[in-house]
């Protein structure tokens, strides 16, 4: 038999989600649900002065309004959440808690009722009044900058190789430029939402999350109970891209509110919620100092990277780890440090750290091959790393260079004229750019369990997620494969804290982690119900089961976490543009994107492809559409919904192509897959800002790049 892995399946779930039967959290319907709605505040700074529930409780419907005067107490989070160094931990926001007002949009009070319209009616009768105090939400006119307490992110937030003052004074080019990205949001598609309902002391809750068992575990924490007593269930997620990694307060909102009225409780989350309870990609500013020699070879960087936190969390953003290992430089320092706003807390957000970091080194790299009249292709393979610089670990493997030649023969790169302005089309200018794309291996441990059932089907589950890249289905290949039997015999389930233990989707590291596990269990499987080489037929499992006087038969399998031992694991890609701006009104389209990656082996091109297709678009919003505005009068995000915040939609992109190198790695993991959620992402904005100069003469630091930028 064939392999599934490598094969372009469908989604194995496809049918449910097209159909309308895939059960999101928002669908979620139980005996006796009553729906809650939230009040947040308005000003973005201050203490609570009077908040008056009376003619709310009067409302029709209305079973409860909980605010910080009679809400359950709350845990501090004795642990950080992603993103947060270890000595951040217990300093989260906790909702309902206390009469301070950290930012604008913050929860002040909860109300439910029997009906959602209720509930949002009565929500609108709470009064609050408020003592404000001056806010800042604007980085220029901001305090001072800061290191966070140093732990685990203590090292890397300044970070030094060699000796960088010596090298720039050596050093026969020298650039210095400052580069700015703008805070923008993740927008999942679905809603954030929870259904809360307890018996007794036990929770379950239906989310949308990108890992059950850490929100298990984080509602423990809150809610002062074990985690064997909260079950944590999301099966379907509408988007997540990092918004669901930290435990978010309208999980443990619903949960307090469920408690309080002895009902199951909804809570959906409006879109403009979604802009101040579930985090964001943090502004951003780099100043970056390259030294080259004249044949372009790097000699030094000096990267200092300043990036918003709230005013109570410190969020991390490692944009410097990019710098520290895309190019072949003996001497290099960088270093991160924060800016306290009165905001939510950032958090991570698709190619966290990378994506922000790749407009400011990529940027920067186009400037130096135009200064040093040299092409940008030419020096970047004259910067090539050989190993990892950052570990000096020889690299598990490196592809880069075929990614660089593919898609510069996609793209015609050899007839690209390096002049400015060169190529035009009416009123429309041309320009070509290009970037590299890089992101790191993770894995964790994770297990998985696999059921045969007498029917010959079996059934693989693991307390995984599926935001959408596709786990169903290449996990239901990766069973298929170890059990050598068709996709179609196969089942898997995730999305249940009640599953086999299983990291969070996120780092790109889902495949490499809960795939070993589904591997190793479905082997197991298979030897205890068949001898080798012998095929798996549903006989031969009616067969075993009989022999043993069983209705099924279950196997557990767990992984470790690490990844490449003794060697650097990184995907990387190259993406290749051209975009055409109008002249007159400063109109940016991207005509044509080709993204060439190596990524290890491909189990499944179709979803892998639709990664990289997702990848692009969220780059594109990055490089040309998105920016979260905070009105630094009132401190309110005043384009808080998908009418005024743009994103791109179907008619942005223009003529798309992905193309894989595949590797052989043997190092990486078992499947040799290197993982592709977020690769992609890294290296889109610096592609078009590059192209966008090539097409204009016009060199755009700051993102998105906006036609007022063009035209001035
Ligand atoms: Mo991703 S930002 O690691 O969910």
């Amino acid at each position: 038999m064939n392999t599934p892995l490598g094969q372009a399946i469908p989604r194995v779930d496809g049918r449910l989600k097209v159909t309308g039967r895939a059960r999101y959290a928002s669908d979620v319907s139980l005996p006796g649900m009553v729906h809650a709605a939230l009040v947040t505040s308005t000003v973005a700074r201050g203490r609570i002065a009077l908040l008056d529930t009376a003619a709310a409780e009067q409302a029709p419907g209305v079973l409860a309004v909980l605010t910080h005067h009679n809400a359950p107490r709350l845990r501090p989070l004795d642990y950080p959440q992603p993103g947060q160094p270890p000595a951040s931990a217990g300093n989260g926001f906790r909702p309902l808690q206390d009469d301070l007002v950290r930012y604008s949009g913050q929860v002040v009070a909860l109300v439910v009722a029997d009906s959602p319209q209720q509930a949002v009616h009565a929500a609108q009768l709470v009064v609050v009044s408020y003592d404000r105090e001056a806010h800042q939400v604007a980085v220029e006119s901001a305090g001072e900058p800061f290191a966070p307490p140093s732990g685990s992110a203590g090292e890397a937030l300044d970070y030094r190789r060699g000796s960088v003052r010596e090298a720039l004074e050596a050093a026969e080019v020298t650039l210095s430029r400052r580069y700015a990205t703008a805070p923008v949001h993740h927008n999942p598609i679905g809603p954030f939402a929870a259904v809360a309902a307890w018996e007794g002391d036990r929770l379950t809750i239906h989310d949308a999350t990108q890992g059950v068992c850490a929100e298990r575990k984080g509602l423990a924490a809150w809610l002062d109970l074990d985690p064997a007593q909260v079950r944590v269930v999301s099966a379907f997620v509408g988007g997540a891209f990092g918004a669901g990694l930290r435990v978010n307060v309208h999980s443990v909102l619903a949960a307090m509110a469920a408690r309080r009225v002895g009902r199951p409780v909804k809570l959906v989350l409006s879109r403009a919620q979604m802009y101040t309870l579930t985090g964001h990609r943090p502004q951003s500013r780099h100043d970056l100092v390259l030294g080259a020699h004249r044949d372009g070879r790097l000699l030094a960087i000096c990267h200092d990277v300043l990036h918003t936190t709230s005013r109570f969390d410190e969020h991390i953003d490692l944009n410097t780890e990019l710098t520290r290992m895309l190019y072949a430089c003996p001497h290099l320092a960088a270093c991160t440090r924060l800016q306290r706003l009165d905001i939510d807390t950032p958090c991570h957000m698709r190619a966290p750290s990378h994506a922000n970091a790749a407009f400011a080194l990529e940027s920067a790299l186009d400037e130096l091959a135009v200064a040093l009249s040299m092409d940008p292709l030419e020096l970047r393979l004259r910067n090539h790393a050989d190993r990892d610089p950052d570990s000096g670990l020889p690299w598990s493997s490196k592809s880069l260079r075929q990614c660089y030649a593919r898609g510069a023969e996609r793209i015609g790169w050899q007839r690209r004229d390096p002049e400015p302005r060169s190529l035009r089309e009416g009123r429309w200018l041309l320009g070509l750019g290009m970037a590299s794309a890089a992101y790191p291996v993770h894995r964790s441990g994770a297990s998985a369990r696999a059921r045969a059932e007498a029917d010959g089907r079996v059934r693989v589950a693991s307390a995984a997620a599926d935001i959408g890249p596709g786990t169903y289905t290449v996990m239901s290949q990766i069973a298929a494969d170890a059990l050598g039997l068709d996709v179609s015999r196969v089942s898997f389930e995730l999305g249940d804290s009640d599953l086999p233990k299983a990291p969070l989707q996120g780092g790109s590291m889902t495949v490499a982690s809960v795939g070993p596990a589904v591997r190793e269990a479905c082997r197991r499987l298979r030897a205890e119900l068949v001898g080798e080489g012998e095929p798996l037929t549903t006989e031969a499992i009616a067969r075993t089961l009989a022999r043993r006087g069983v209705d099924h038969l279950e196997v557990g399998a767990r992984t470790p976490g690490g990844s490449a031992d003794g060697f650097a694991g990184h995907a990387f890609g190259a993406h290749f543009v051209r975009v055409r701006v109008d002249q007159d009104s400063g109109e940016v389209r991207l005509d044509r994107w080709v993204g060439v990656f190596a990524a290890g082996r491909i189990l499944n091109p179709a979803t892998a492809r639709s990664q990289m297709l997702g990848g692009l678009v969220m780059g594109l919003g990055q490089a040309l559409l998105e920016r979260t505005q905070f009105d630094p009068a009132s401190g309110r995000i005043i384009n808080a919904d998908l009418g005024e915040y743009r994103l791109p939609v179907c008619a942005d992109p223009g003529d798309l192509e992905v193309i894989f190198v595949e590797e052989d790695d043997p190092h990486v993991n078992v499947l040799g897959a290197k993982g592709i959620g977020e690769i992609a992402l890294v290296g889109v904005a610096p592609a078009l800002a590059n192209a966008v100069y090539h097409a204009t003469g016009v060199r755009v630091r700051e993102l998105p790049i906006r036609p007022e930028l063009l035209t001035a």
